[in-house]
């Protein structure tokens, strides 16, 4: 025999402080900006995953000229029905082409490769090649963004010395800085230099690059029934921060998404916070101190 349900039912009141996390950030280019995207890194025929990701929500992809998949982007943005004024999409200059000839010569071959006329980011990728080669590859991506070619210029992996120099030429501060952030590592005086300049914080390796047993971690997810991944791109929100995490598979690509109708109570943030190892906790190169 069926349950019969009264026409309406009283949910209970639950008693937790709801963190609203917006869907979108303006950039200081006036540019608005998804506060999650797809990363593409080590994922050379990405055009099922960037498809899949742009066919369930995602508005942004994170490609690196690194990378070389910024083709199998533009072929996975073709293929999503998903028209490219709606999508925010990234890609990066190397520090091997930290010339202007060269960086200006590496936007047009992004824009051939991707098959549409700009990208909404670009990056210089790091820090690494010292100040002379820095500034020259910057100056060309503002030139570029002059051209047309692009909408907002940002930085990789500077930490706040870098983005001084910046500053002290008299630059467009970048819009942008992205650099290894998870609760391990929390870059924390970084994110505070950003955070008064205005310059908006992306998250890479937002998943420890899928080293997800952490007890803590673990015992969250339990506790929201939630996994893993989903409880670190929860926290990266949060924190404010943009992740892009990266996953080829199509399940993780979904779950990783479904982050924006729940919230991490103040007391299980803390116990990620208290995770912090600084730069001992990074996953990949973090190479924010280079000269
Ligand atoms: N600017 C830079 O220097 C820099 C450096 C590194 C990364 N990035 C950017 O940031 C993005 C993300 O960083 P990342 O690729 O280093 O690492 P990540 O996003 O932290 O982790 C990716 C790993 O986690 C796995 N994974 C994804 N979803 C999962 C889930 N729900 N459960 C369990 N495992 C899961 C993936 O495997 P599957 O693919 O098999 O799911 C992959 O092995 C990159 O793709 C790139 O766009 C930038």
């Amino acid at each position: 025999m069926s349950a019969v349900f009264p026409m309406y039912t009283i949910r209970p009141v639950l008693n937790v402080r709801r963190t609203m996390v917006e869907t979108d950030v303006r950039l200081s280019t006036g540019y608005t900006m998804p506060t999650l995207g797809l990363g593409v890194y080590m994922n050379d025929e990405c055009a099922e995953a960037c498809k899949v990701a742009l066919q369930n929500d995602y508005r942004m992809i994170d490609s690196a000229r690194f990378y070389e998949n910024e083709a199998q982007v533009g072929v996975g943005i073709r293929g999503s029905g998903v028209k490219r004024e709606d999508i925010f999409i990234t890609s990066k200059v190397f520090h091997t082409d930290f010339t202007y000839d060269h960086t200006k010569a590496a936007v047009k071959d992004s824009i051939a490769n991707l098959g549409y006329s700009y990208y909404d980011l670009y990056l210089t990728h790091s820090a690494v090649g010292g100040t002379a080669a820095r500034l020259a590859a910057y100056k060309a991506l503002l030139d570029a963004k002059a051209d047309g070619l692009i909408r907002s210029v940002g930085v990789s992996n500077y930490s706040a010395k870098h983005i001084e120099e910046i500053r002290e030429a008299g630059l467009e501060m970048p819009a942008v800085n992205q650099i290894e952030l998870h609760p391990f590592c929390q870059q924390k005086p970084i994110v505070e230099y950003c955070n008064k300049h205005n310059i908006v914080v992306q998250a890479y390796s937002p998943l420890l690059r899928g080293a997800l047993d952490n007890p803590i971690i673990q015992k969250l997810a339990k506790k929201y029934s939630k996994d893993g991944a989903q409880i670190l791109i929860r926290w990266s929100l949060q924190r404010g921060f943009v992740p892009l995490p990266k996953s080829s598979q199509p399940q993780r690509i979904i779950s990783n998404n479904l982050v924006f109708n729940w919230n991490i109570e103040p007391m299980d943030m803390a116990k990620l916070d208290a995770l912090d190892r600084g730069k001992e906790g990074a996953v990949t190169w973090n190479p924010v101190d280079v000269d």
